[in-house]
């Protein structure tokens, strides 16, 4: 398996797995969302990225993250907003590789933090994500402003 970063070429594939994404989370992002998301992606000026997992030569799985500023911590910190992995490709270690690729990057890159969200009732993922640090305390308070 090769971990690496989106490139150009990804957006056809990466363009399906954000759609088994979406359909995952019941989610309905604006194609004109998904495009700026894609530009993002690739706009070294922009703090956001994709890590994308390649396994027999295609690309299986994906992590988007966004790195942001923290006042706790001198150094960036790393949000993991999506991971998602191709239902014919699980089981396989590609999630568990996605993390620890991050961990492994944030620390040659001297991040503060990783951290993420999980649905409470995401049984299988709690799972892996259980294997890595225990969940803390904290509720999410969600306010849409537009
Ligand atoms: C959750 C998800 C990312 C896991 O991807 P994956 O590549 O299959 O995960 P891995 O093979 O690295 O599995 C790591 C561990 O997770 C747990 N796990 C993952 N899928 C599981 C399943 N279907 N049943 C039981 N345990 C599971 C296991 O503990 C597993 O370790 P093991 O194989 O040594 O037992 C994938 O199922 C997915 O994309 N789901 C839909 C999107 C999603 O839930 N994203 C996370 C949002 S919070």
């Amino acid at each position: 398996m090769i971990i690496r970063d989106a490139e150009p070429g990804d957006e056809t594939r990466w363009r399906q797995l954000w759609a088994g994404y979406n359909a995952y989370q019941e989610a309905v992002v604006p194609d004109a969302v998904t495009a700026a998301t894609w530009k993002r992606v690739l706009d070294p000026a922009v703090p956001m990225f994709i890590r994308m997992a390649v396994l027999d030569r295609k690309v299986a799985g994906f992590a988007l993250c966004v790195l942001h500023e923290g006042s706790w911590v001198a150094g960036p910190i790393c949000y993991l907003e999506d991971l998602f992995v191709d239902p014919a490709a699980r089981r396989r270690g590609i999630a568990r590789a996605l993390l620890e690729d991050l961990m492994a990057l944030g620390k040659s890159r001297g991040w503060s933090r990783l951290y993420w969200h999980a649905d409470g009732g995401n049984e299988n993922a709690r799972k892996l994500y259980d294997s890595f640090v225990p969940a803390d305390k904290f509720v999410r308070y969600r306010l849409s402003l537009g």
